[in-house]
């Protein structure tokens, strides 16, 4: 592999002819920044979806979870400010007619910059642009971008608009009839479903804070620059958490989640260099503390998941909007107060990304005799989409019979393969390319000792096994 642009777009290509991850309706050219998720993409995304459900709702014993609609009463957006702040700075070239976002054309010259061996320069500049963003000083970031010189990628000109707030919700009309139709957005994060379900999951689960409400579901954003595959799309999927505490607590449980949620993305088997915080200097209009867990993705340190301190923000607002109280009475202490919120965020689409990207890995098997290589994709096992591979060596001799009552066995516990076609060898490189981590052969020495090969993923390596030990052998590596 030349280099880590080429690692992404050779992910990519992967991804579509190994079945994970298609543009969305393809036979009429493609949905800009849609995906679909084919047969073994979607099997790896329901996978991390379960760990991580499991991981905060049954390993957690004050999490639940709810399932909220995506929908929701416009008032919603209104009281949790994304109607007035849900917005990016972005500028136009006047030539092109090209929209970029201000903060994506000034990395992409602060990168230039890196690139370059200036790195004095290229800080500078992050500092000015951090500055500018937090200080919502537009005439300032028109101003950095003319003195940078920052050209247009298809007008080669620096002919600029100035910089504008563009909402990023869809909107849609609920009802038929135009006359009584009211607007409403799709839901730009999952976050608002569980916070005006707050008091009836307290309520009805009798939950003592702190506690968490966890979600899992869809989100839809406007994203004005889409790019880099499934790294920004416009309809996505999040997995975030709610974590309600007494006022006063938040530091001890930002740190407490910043930690937790980190261990969680170790326990994937990702090495902790491949991971780092970066605390954010402008501030979500909710939070008063923020980092984002960043992961090296091919094309450099970027967020996969937000930790945020959100204060009592989303719940005092929608105290005040919808007028129903919003509060706990707490019998430690024996008040009544609106809790604080600590939440944790991750993009399950990004998360894709990332198990994709760390298990990609191309393999020269070359020997003097002969050129080989291999792609394999080097899963966790709990997260790969197959598990096991059933493979006869011949379609005769009573081998596929052998074959078949495994596959009987073997799929009442976990996701199977069963393929008779082609040479062994081709078989297993179908396998490796799909991150299958166990492969087991029917050979004629099974009938006589009801033994076969079983043969992992990573090492190559093959050993004897009885047909009797393969379903508990494979159990074992999918905790
Ligand atoms: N409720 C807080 C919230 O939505 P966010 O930082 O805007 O915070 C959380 O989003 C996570 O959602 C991000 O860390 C990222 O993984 C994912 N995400 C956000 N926008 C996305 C997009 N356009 N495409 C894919 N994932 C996205």
């Amino acid at each position: 592999m030349a280099n880590d642009s080429n690692k992404f777009q050779a992910i990519i290509s992967h991804s579509k002819e190994y079945g994970f991850i298609f543009p969305s309706s393809e036979i009429y050219d493609g949905l800009s920044a849609v995906y679909d998720y084919g047969q073994w993409g979607s099997e790896l995304k329901k996978n991390i979806k379960d760990h991580w459900w499991k991981s905060m709702t049954q390993l957690q014993e004050n999490i639940v979870g709810i399932d909220a609609a995506i929908f929701m009463h416009p008032m919603t957006w209104k009281a949790s400010g994304h109607v007035d702040n849900f917005s990016d700075p972005m500028i136009d070239n006047k030539d092109s007619k090209k929209r970029y976002r201000v903060d994506h054309l000034i990395e992409a010259r602060i990168e230039a910059l890196e690139n370059d061996g200036k790195k004095a320069d290229a800080d500078a500049l992050q500092t000015e642009m951090d500055r500018l963003l937090k200080e919502s000083d537009y005439a300032g970031l028109k101003k950095l971008i003319e003195d940078q010189k920052i050209k247009c990628g298809v007008s080669g000109t620096s002919n600029w608009t100035d910089v504008r707030q563009f909402n990023l919700m869809f909107s849609t009309q609920l009802g038929s009839v135009s006359e009584e139709a009211s607007e409403i957005y799709l839901r730009p994060e999952t976050a608002q479903g569980i916070f005006v379900n707050f008091l009836n999951v307290q309520k009805t689960g009798r939950m003592k804070i702190p506690f968490g409400i966890a979600q899992i579901g869809k989100a839809f954003r406007n994203e004005i620059v889409a790019r880099q595959f499934i790294f920004r799309m416009r309809e996505f999927e999040q997995m975030e958490m709610q974590f309600f505490i007494r006022p006063g607590t938040q530091k001890e449980w930002y740190e407490h989640w910043k930690q937790a949620r980190m261990q969680w993305h170790l326990g994937l088997g990702i090495p902790a260099e491949k991971y780092r915080f970066h605390d954010h200097i402008k501030l979500a209009h909710y939070a008063d503390a923020a980092c984002d867990i960043e992961f090296e993705f091919p094309f450099g340190f970027k967020e996969v998941e937000g930790i945020h301190s959100r204060t009592d923000f989303d719940l005092k607002n929608h105290q005040e909007y919808s007028k129903k109280k919003m509060q706990y009475f707490d019998s430690e202490i024996n008040q009544n107060y609106i809790p604080y919120v600590i939440e944790t965020s991750i993009g399950l689409d990004r998360t894709v990304l990332m198990v994709l990207s760390q298990a990609y890995t191309e393999e020269d098997l070359s020997t003097p005799e002969k050129q080989d290589s291999r792609v394999v994709l080097k899963f966790p096992p709990k997260l790969a989409p197959i598990k096991l591979a059933v493979l006869p060596l011949t379609k005769r001799d009573g081998l596929p019979e052998i074959g078949r009552e495994i596959m009987d066995t073997c799929k009442q516990h976990f996701k199977c393969f069963y393929e008779e076609k082609d040479a062994i060898g081709k078989r297993y490189r179908r396998m490796d390319a799909i991150g299958t981590p166990f492969c087991v052969t029917v050979d004629h020495q099974t009938k006589e000792d009801q033994t076969v090969t079983i043969r992992h993923r990573d090492t190559m390596a093959q050993e004897r096994i009885p047909v009797s030990a393969i379903a508990s052998i494979v159990n074992g590596q999918l905790i």
